[in-house]
């Protein structure tokens, strides 16, 4: 089984798309809407191949992935099966899995960055979890607790592995528990069009700070337009290469 990523062309529906794309077999189709680049992906996975004339291939991969070679290949400072993520003193393990986040990603690096001075003795949540990177350095770096949430459940396993390997106590799961603690540090580190699908603004009552990442430099200026329209202050900016980070005050 391979998973798919179409770009549509530019002159055909999304509908046309999508309903062609599952007639020949794509599964589990999902939308993601660059309005930075004015672009529109169908993804989905399939055991057959698949073609169609309304869209260009832009990804496909197996969806059986060898974790251990992928993590031992780009994960940050990897040995004996661990990649060891360095926090001042503090050492974060990360064991090899589905998850994104093994610090070799420039957004990642940029969120430790901004949380170093800002986390500690505060609650955290992580929108977008992954391998569950930000929550377990936010205790790490004395948060007093950390919730880490994502859409996909291979990430919520992987987040919660490493927790146990790191004997920390973080809540990791697909939807935000019922009852949260007030003014948290909340942290994003997702692509510009998957923020707007989250709509962060319905969590800016439980926010006092709003840390994210996943924002092309490219993107910046429509990034901070959007960021005004959910009610958030910039207060500090990052880049590093192609990417840049912010913290907004709510
Ligand atoms: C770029 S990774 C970030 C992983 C990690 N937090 C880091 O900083 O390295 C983005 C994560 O967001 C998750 N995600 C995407 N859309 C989401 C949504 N609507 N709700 C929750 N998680 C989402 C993806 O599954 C992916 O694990």
């Amino acid at each position: 089984m391979n998973y798919y990523l179409f770009r549509i062309f530019d002159d055909i529906s999304l509908e046309t798309a999508q309903t062609d794309l599952e007639k020949r077999g794509l599964k589990d189709t999902f939308v993601i809407e660059d309005d930075a680049l004015g672009e529109i992906f169908i993804g989905g996975h399939s055991k057959k191949e698949i073609e169609t004339p309304f869209a260009q291939l832009t990804e496909k991969k197996p969806a059986v992935v060898n974790w251990d070679e992928q993590w031992s290949l780009f994960a940050e400072n990897f040995h004996q099966g661990k990649a060891h993520i360095q926090l001042g003193e503090k050492t974060l393990l990360l064991t090899p899995g589905a998850g994104f986040g093994d610090l070799s990603h420039p957004t990642t690096y940029l969120m430790l960055e901004m949380m170093k001075d800002t986390v500690s003795n505060e609650h955290v949540i992580d929108i977008g979890t992954g391998s569950g990177i930000l929550a377990l350095s936010a205790l790490l770096m004395g948060a007093k607790s950390a919730i880490g949430i994502d859409i996909d459940p291979a990430s919520i396993q992987h987040a919660k592995e490493n927790a146990k390997l790191n004997q920390l106590k973080a809540t990791f799961t697909k939807t935000l528990p019922k009852k949260l603690p007030q003014n948290n540090i909340l942290l994003m580190n997702m692509i510009f069009p998957e923020q707007i699908i989250f709509a962060p603004e319905k969590l800016n009552q439980y926010a006092k700070t709003w840390i994210v990442s996943g924002i092309l430099a490219k993107e910046k200026e429509a990034y901070l337009a959007q960021a005004k329209t959910w009610g958030w202050k910039p207060l500090l900016e990052q880049v590093r290469s192609e990417w840049v980070g912010f913290i907004f005050s709510v």
